[in-house]
């Protein structure tokens, strides 16, 4: 087969013309002139190029999932259903029950954001969830607003019905191309973690996308023009998530949205700090893997699975190996990953009996935020006393890492205030952050040692403030 093949609004269409790293934002306005998905940002920020794609669920359903357009790449559709805001409406005109929902409860002004609005609401409502504010509000949060407000957009959301939409929901999605060439630039879909180790053997300096949330900036703001892209996303084995032998394993090729009800089991704390990194659109095709072989200093989950003591597998055709969480971030934005392997599967021990595990996000603002400093904390009290202490952050320095002195200097001591006397100097022995536009080095130490004191009052019985308040 060549070309890519999606449905665009009820109808299929091939392209053999694009090159691979176009996004899907650009192709819709440009190619396919579907003008009402709008950019705003084109960084995965305002949620205006919201469309919605239909992935195929283990169980043979199609989910469909709002996403950002300015971040998908065309073959990251080849073989999906995408609906856009001009499949919503009946071929006549009628509104769909979102759109007319909006226009009841007076919920547009300019109107420049609410295709987005109107895409994210068609995918809450297609996903059959409970329409509490929380869910609602979480559904919105990665689309803005800038002059209606958002009481109005949130009762419509409360009176829409879960129509389907004009053109149709699809019956089955298609057969992905494994191969894409266009010009000099190269797109690779292997199906096997075997394919997937070959192709990157045999070009080592590829990209390898995961969810394509980095790579969509890369594309969106520089213009990067990648010659060899290897997508994990058709990997069967990468998509799988297992509960077996203590542990939690987690697909290379899981998203965060696939995650998340394995993390509220768990780790539920980690789970509440998942819901805060991008929007839904974001962690509806992001995955746990690419945001750790990002490496980035202030990157939310690797702090996380440092403290929870978790494994990174790494496959290539070599054979594989098991990367401990805390030595796999070598240096600043660098891995311990050789070129010619992938992620395999990320391994977390689940905890044990009498063992907590916290984890704190401090950002200007609530959602969709880079962290300034981010806490993550497996603690065991025995006895009163701190029997085993695991504390890494993220924003310290220029890696994540764990926080060795405080960790060494409090196991074996009461879990009393009194045993973190000396926090801020032991705090201030790990690191020596530094002062950027998210904060002073000064704030970053005092805050990292804060949230230790914040993890001990909340673990003796004080207010359970969790990750939700800043
Ligand atoms: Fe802003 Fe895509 S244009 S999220
Ligand atoms: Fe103008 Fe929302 S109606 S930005």
């Amino acid at each position: 087969m060549s070309g890519i093949q999606f449905q665009l609004n009820g109808r299929w269409r091939t392209e053999n013309n694009v090159a691979p790293t176009t996004t899907l934002l650009d192709y819709l306005r440009l190619n396919a002139r579907l003008t009402g998905t709008k950019e705003g940002c084109a960084e995965g920020d305002c949620g205006a190029c919201t469309v919605v794609i239909g992935l195929p669920q283990d169980d043979g359903r199609i989910a469909y999932r709002a996403v950002n357009s300015c971040l998908v790449l065309v073959p990251q559709v080849d073989g999906l259903p995408v609906i856009t805001v001009e499949g919503l409406a009946q071929p006549d005109g009628t509104l769909h029950s979102v759109q007319q929902s909006l226009v009841d409860a007076d919920a547009t002004q300019c109107g420049f954001c609410t295709p987005g609005f109107a895409m994210a609401m068609f995918a809450l409502a297609q996903g059959g969830e409970a329409r509490d504010d929380g869910t609602i509000h979480e559904a919105l949060a990665g689309n803005l607003c800038r002059c209606t407000g958002y009481r109005p957009i949130v009762e419509a959301c409360r009176t829409m019905r879960a129509d389907p939409p004009g053109c149709g929901l699809a019956e089955r999605v298609g057969e992905a191309a494994s191969e894409y060439r266009q010009g000099a630039q190269l797109y690779l879909a292997p199906r096997s973690v075997d394919e997937l180790v070959e192709a990157k053997a045999k070009h080592p300096d590829a990209f390898v996308l995961g969810g394509g949330t980095d790579l969509g900036i890369r594309v969106s703001k520089e213009r990067e023009a990648f010659p060899v892209v290897i997508s994990t996303q058709w990997v069967r084995e990468l998509r799988s998530i297992s509960e077996d032998s203590g542990k939690l394993a987690i697909g290379g090729g899981v998203t965060y949205t696939r995650a998340l009800p394995f993390l509220d089991r768990h780790f539920p704390s980690f789970a509440a700090m998942v819901r805060r990194i991008g929007s839904r659109q974001i962690r509806n095709i992001g995955t746990l893997a690419a945001n750790i072989a990002n490496a980035s200093p202030i990157g939310d989950t690797i702090p996380c699975l440092m403290a929870l003591d978790a494994s990174i597998i790494l496959r290539s055709k070599r054979g594989a190996r098991s990367v401990k969480a805390d030595e796999f971030i070598i240096s600043y934005r660098k891995t311990a990953m050789e070129k010619d392997e992938i992620i395999a599967a990320i391994e977390i021990p689940l905890l044990k009996d009498g063992t907590s595990f916290t984890t704190y996000k401090l950002s200007k603002r609530f959602d969709q935020d880079i962290s300034t400093v981010i806490g993550a904390y497996r603690l065991r009290v025995d006895g009163g006393k701190v029997a085993e202490l695991r504390a890494a952050y993220g924003g310290m320095a220029a890696t994540t890492a764990r926080a060795t002195h405080v960790e060494a200097a409090l196991v074996g001591k009461p879990w009393t205030a009194e045993s973190l006397r000396d926090i801020d100097a032991l705090i201030a022995q790990d690191f020596q952050p530094m002062t950027d536009h998210r904060g002073t080095d000064a704030y970053r130490l005092k805050a990292a040692a804060n949230l230790i004191r914040r993890l001990r009052i909340e673990t003796t019985g004080g207010q359970q403030t969790g990750v939700w308040q800043l």
